[in-house]
């Protein structure tokens, strides 16, 4: 495997992508809490910093020992970093280089350039520059502005590279990472989904013995694929449950359930919609009723635990909470630019309180949402699961603004299940990254037949996105639109007013709370 140091760019999960594409495992640690390396550690990329290596708080990495002992890339901050601690200098541009540029001469004799040609075009994004570098440092690539835009230290396995091979308007950049990866680190490239598939469920198997599991389901892909994987290793001693807090969309209890149970899982379906609704009543500010739901839900957790622990032998005890936590929330609760503000409080990665005292086991921390999908795949998920978009834990509890209540819940639901129909229908669903539909807390005049209505606004929101953390709305056809509308406004009671969400994230979320 390969083990990414994280300086802190925005990038490093980037670098992390290109070489799963290789199909090279590898891992992503902070620079400041490195683990120790084991006979598996083929490699070391240093990733970019925001940081300037001139400044006194630049993230500092004692490297000698890796230097010698593995191949090592410095990308940006990386290279910057091992260039000064090698000898060289390192100055402020006298222009900032961000963007594009093209290398202009290229030592495709260089192990880590073969392949690469000159005029390929490059990324890049820094402020400081490799201005000199000593005599046993080989410039391997440079552009018009940029001298050392790649270096050799000679005699050495290290590596330098000033621009971001891991962002596609790099175009030669997966063949520079594959250069190093493969053929100077000399990993094989065997981490398929197949082979990830096999591997977990032999270490599940190992790792729980006899022991159970008590899984809460969402419906969404990652807790399925997680349940799927541990239901192999461990069949029915994996018990799951499937919560309806009443702010799930149309039919989506029955289906899903219905999905779990025909992938053989050992599910039970929990009604609890009079609960959470009780415990919501009259509450409009967005914080408090994320808090309310998140709440309401270890309450249901713990008394669906407590049923699964009865119905169990004497004697036997379900010790395990399975979890579907993905590689992305990992690294974001390590990342060492320290947790981000709360911008909303996600209720499902907050964790369970302690005295619940289960051990977590989360079978999918080290893949990423594209790999969870092949595995799902791989395992023959349910396809429909597979291709679903993302839904929030609190679920339309936050796509109604204002207070929430069993009549608004029944109008949204018609109203996204008419938006979503469409957008399958139109073909649009699979090439949207995440669609909802928003019940919005005013009321507007409107006209049918000959009278006056005064009834409630939804707004449709569709958004393109990678990860969720940045998005932008989607230019649906204004035919789709207008078709969509009217057969809101015609067909669900208490509607006489769609509208569209044109905003991207940021500045807006792509939730409306
Ligand atoms: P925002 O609104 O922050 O949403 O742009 C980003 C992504 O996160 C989802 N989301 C949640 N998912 N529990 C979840 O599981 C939550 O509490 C939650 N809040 C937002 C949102 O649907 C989008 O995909």
């Amino acid at each position: 495997k390969i083990i990414i140091l994280d300086f802190g760019s925005q990038y490093t999960q980037l670098i992390a992508r290109r070489v799963r594409e290789l199909n090279v495992y590898c891992e992503i640690h902070p620079f400041n809490n490195i683990p120790a390396f084991d006979e598996t550690v083929k490699g070391i990329i240093f990733s970019g910093s925001p940081y300037s290596v001139r400044q006194e708080d630049a993230p500092q990495v004692d490297f000698a020992s890796m230097t010698r002992d593995y191949p090592v890339l410095g990308v940006c901050y990386g290279a910057q970093y091992l260039a000064q601690h090698n000898g060289g200098e390192v100055l402020p541009s006298e222009i900032r280089e961000y963007g594009r540029a093209n290398l202009m001469f290229v030592d495709q004799e260089n192990p880590l350039l073969a392949g690469i040609p000159t005029q390929s075009q490059v990324w890049m994004s820094h402020g400081d520059t490799i201005k000199e570098v000593p005599s046993n440092f080989r410039v391997i690539a440079s552009t018009d502005k940029v001298r050392v835009a790649a270096y050799h230290i000679e005699g050495t396995r290290t590596y330098g590279i000033q621009f971001h091979p891991e962002v596609t308007h790099s175009t030669d950049g997966q063949v520079l990472v594959k250069n190093f990866v493969v053929d100077i680190c000399g990993c094989t490239q065997d981490w398929t989904a197949d082979a990830f598939v096999e591997m977990t469920i032999a270490d599940l198997k190992e790792q729980l013995g006899n022991d159970h599991v008590i899984m809460a389901l969402s419906g969404g892909v990652d807790s399925t694929v997680a349940a799927v994987l541990l239901h192999h290793a461990i069949g029915d001693r994996l018990h799951c449950f499937f919560v309806d807090h009443g702010l799930l969309r149309k039919n989506e209890f029955q289906e899903v359930l219905d999905s779990y149970e025909n992938m053989g899982l050992n599910i039970k379906g929990v009604n609890a919609k009079d609960q959470f609704y009780g415990k919501l009543a009259g509450v409009s500010e967005p914080e408090q009723k994320r808090k309310i739901i998140g709440g309401a839900f270890i309450d249901v957790f713990d008394d669906a635990a407590k049923q699964i622990q009865a119905e169990l032998p004497d004697g036997v005890e379900a010790k395990w909470l399975g979890q579907g936590t993905i590689y992305p929330d990992v690294i974001e609760s390590i990342s060492v630019n320290g947790p981000s503000a709360t911008i909303k409080s996600h209720h499902n990665v907050g964790g369970l309180p302690d005295y619940m005292k289960l051990k977590v086991i989360e079978p999918l921390r080290t893949l990423f949402k594209d790999e969870v999908r092949r595995v799902g795949k791989t395992l023959e998920v349910d396809p429909l699961i597979l291709g679903r978009h993302p839904f929030p834990g609190p679920g339309l509890g936050i796509r109604i603004l204002g207070d929430i209540t069993v009549e608004k819940v029944r109008i949204l639901q018609e109203a996204d299940d008419i938006y979503i129909r469409n957008l399958r229908e139109a073909g649009w669903y699979d090439k949207i990254w995440q669609a909802g539909t928003i019940f919005l807390p005013v009321q507007s005049v409107g006209v049918m037949g000959d009278e006056r209505t005064y009834e409630h606004v939804v707004s449709l929101r569709a958004v393109g996105s990678l990860d969720g953390m940045t998005a932008d709305w989607i230019h649906l056809p204004y035919e789709l639109l207008a078709k969509i509308s009217n057969e809101i406004i015609n067909h669900v009671k208490g509607i006489n007013r769609v509208v569209y969400d044109i905003s991207s994230k940021p500045p807006a979320t792509i939730e409306w709370e």
